[in-house]
C-alpha cells in the first residue's frame, strides 16, 4: 500500500496547471456510449476513476484507449448492456452509465455504485425519473434490470432535491428519448453544464443546463466529437488551501475562476489575497488566517461539500472559531479524527463542526477516510510542523492525478512510498 511522507512548513511558491474535471470526465465518458463513431476527450485527468469508466466501456464493446491526457472512445457497436459487479462497486459515478445504455441500448443490467463512504448513497431520484420515462425496473439480489421496452419518452421531471448525479442521469436518457423532457429543479453544477455541452456539440437538443430547469428535445442519432474536459474546481481549491496553510503564493492556470466564486469569497474572509482573470487565479497568503463565522455547504452555486474538508484544514490554525455546517452528505467529517490528532480542536455535533484555531498542526501517522478527507489530510501535512505520514492514499488517487508530483514543482516536500 503507498502512501505520502510529508515534511510540512514548506512555504509553496509558483504555478500550477490544474487539471481535468474528474466529476465532468466520468458523465461524459457515460455519454460517448450515446455517440456513433469516435469521441476524443481532451484533459481527461489519469486518476483511477477514469480507467474504471474506460473498463465499463470496454466491456460493453466499446473501443476505449486513454493516451497522454486524451480518452478516444469508438462507440459504433455497444452491445452489451450489463456492468459486472465488481466495476459498480469501485466508483460511485458508475451510475451515469444507467441512463447511457437505456439512451443507446434500451436496456440495462447493473449493481448498485460504490463510492466514497459519506452516509447513506441512494439512487431513488435516479430510479424515480427513469420510471417516469418508461423504464421498468426489477430488483433481485442487489442487481437491478431496467428495461424500456417501447423505448424510451421524454417526460416531465421534478427532482425532490437537486441531485447532481441524477440531473446527469437524467439526461443521458433524455437525449435520444422519443419527445421532451422538461426537468425543473435541476442541480446547477458547472459540470453538468459541460455534460450537456458536450452532449450539444454530438448532436442533441438542450436548453438551460447549468440553470434549475432544462429542456431537452429528444433526436434519433449522437454523432462522436472533439471535446476538451473542463477544468478541476475542487482540485484548484486543494490547490488554493495548500498556499492558504503555508503562508504561500501560487497561480493556478487552465482554471475556471467564475466556478469558484463561493471558495474564493471564503479565503478572502480568512485573509487571502485572491485575483483572477477568467482562466487563472493567484492567491497570496501573506498574513495569519482569519476563522470563518459561519460556512455552509449547499449545491452550486453555493459552497460546495467537496471543499469543506479541505477549508476545515486550513482554518484550524486561523484565528477565531468557525463553525461548519455540512447540509449535504450525512457523514461528510470522518476527516476530524485525524486533524484533531495533528493537533487540532474541533467539535462534532451532528451535521455542525465547530473549529477553534490553534497556533500550529503537527506531524502524525494519518490516513485518507475517502476522497475529499483525503486531501484534507495532505493540505494539514503541508502546513504542519514536522513529518506527516498519510496513508491509504489510493482515495486520493481516485480524484488528483499525480499530486505529489505537482506540489513539488511549487516547493513542497512530499514523497510517495
Ligand atoms: C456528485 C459529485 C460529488 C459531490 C456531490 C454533491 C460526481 C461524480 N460526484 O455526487 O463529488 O460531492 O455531487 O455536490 O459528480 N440523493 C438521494 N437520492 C438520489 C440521489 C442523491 O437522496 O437518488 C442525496 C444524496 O444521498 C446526497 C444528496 O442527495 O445526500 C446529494 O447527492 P448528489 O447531488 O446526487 O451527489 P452525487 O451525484 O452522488
Amino acid at each position: 500500500m503507498q502512501k505520502f511522507v510529508i515534511q510540512g512548513g514548506r512555504r509553496l511558491e509558483g504555478d500550477i496547471v490544474v487539471q481535468g474535471a474528474k466529476n465532468s470526465a466520468l458523465p461524459i465518458l457515460a455519454a460517448t456510449l450515446l455517440c456513433e463513431g469516435e469521441s476524443i476527450l481532451e484533459n481527461c485527468p489519469a486518476l483511477s476513476d477514469v480507467y474504471a469508466a474506460c473498463r465499463i466501456l470496454s466491456s460493453t464493446g466499446c473501443q476505449c484507449r486513454m493516451q497522454e491526457h486524451t480518452v478516444h472512445v469508438t462507440a459504433d457497436a455497444p452491445a452489451c448492456p450489463a456492468i459486472p459487479v465488481s466495476l459498480m462497486q469501485e466508483m460511485r459515478s458508475s451510475i451515469m452509465f444507467l441512463g447511457a445504455m437505456l439512451g443507446r441500448l434500451g436496456s440495462c443490467t447493473l449493481g448498485y455504485p460504490g463510492g466514497c463512504e459519506l452516509g447513506p448513497r441512494p439512487i431513488d431520484l435516479h430510479l424515480k425519473a427513469l420510471r417516469r420515462m418508461g423504464v421498468n425496473i426489477r430488483e433481485e439480489n442487489g442487481i437491478l434490470t431496467c428495461t424500456a421496452p417501447q423505448g424510451l419518452r421524454g417526460a416531465r421531471i421534478h427532482l425532490q432535491f437537486p441531485s447532481v448525479g441524477a440531473t446527469e442521469n437524467i439526461l443521458l436518457a433524455a437525449v435520444l428519448a422519443r419527445g421532451d423532457t422538461i426537468l425543473t429543479n435541476a442541480a446547477r453544477e458547472p459540470e453538468i453544464l459541460d455534460l450537456a455541452r458536450y452532449l450539444s456539440c454530438c448532436g442533441a437538443k438542450i436548453d438551460g443546463a447549468g440553470s434549475s430547469t432544462i429542456r431537452v428535445q429528444g433526436v434519433k442519432k449522437l454523432r462522436g466529437c472533439t471535446y476538451r474536459i473542463m477544468p478541476d474546481r475542487i482540485v484548484t481549491a486543494t490547490w488554493l488551501a495548500a498556499a492558504a496553510v503555508t503562508g504561500g503564493e501560487l497561480r493556478l492556470l487552465h482554471t475556471d475562476a467564475a466556478s469558484l466564486e463561493s471558495i474564493l469569497a471564503v479565503l478572502e474572509e480568512m485573509n487571502c489575497r485572491c485575483s483572477r482573470t477568467a482562466e487563472s487565479i493567484c492567491i497570496a497568503a501573506g498574513g495569519h488566517m482569519r476563522a470563518v463565522r459561519y460556512l455552509k455547504t449547499m449545491p452550486y452555486p453555493g459552497f460546495p461539500t467537496d471543499a469543506q474538508a479541505i477549508l476545515m484544514a486550513v482554518l484550524c490554525t486561523a484565528n477565531g472559531t468557525s463553525v461548519l455546517e455540512e447540509t449535504i452528505f450525512e457523514n461528510r467529517f470522518r476527516h476530524v479524527d485525524a486533524l484533531v490528532r495533528m493537533g487540532a480542536d474541533i467539535q462534532v455535533a451532528g451535521r455542525i463542526a465547530v473549529v477553534h484555531g490553534v497556533r500550529h498542526l503537527h506531524g502524525a501517522q494519518v490516513s485518507a477516510t475517502d476522497l475529499r478527507g483525503g486531501a484534507a489530510m495532505l493540505t494539514a501535512g503541508l502546513g504542519a510542523e514536522g513529518e506527516t505520514i498519510l496513508t491509504d492514499i489510493s482515495h486520493i488517487d481516485r480524484g488528483y492525478d499525480s499530486p505529489e508530483q505537482i506540489l513539488r514543482t511549487v516547493g513542497a516536500e512530499i514523497e510517495r512510498i
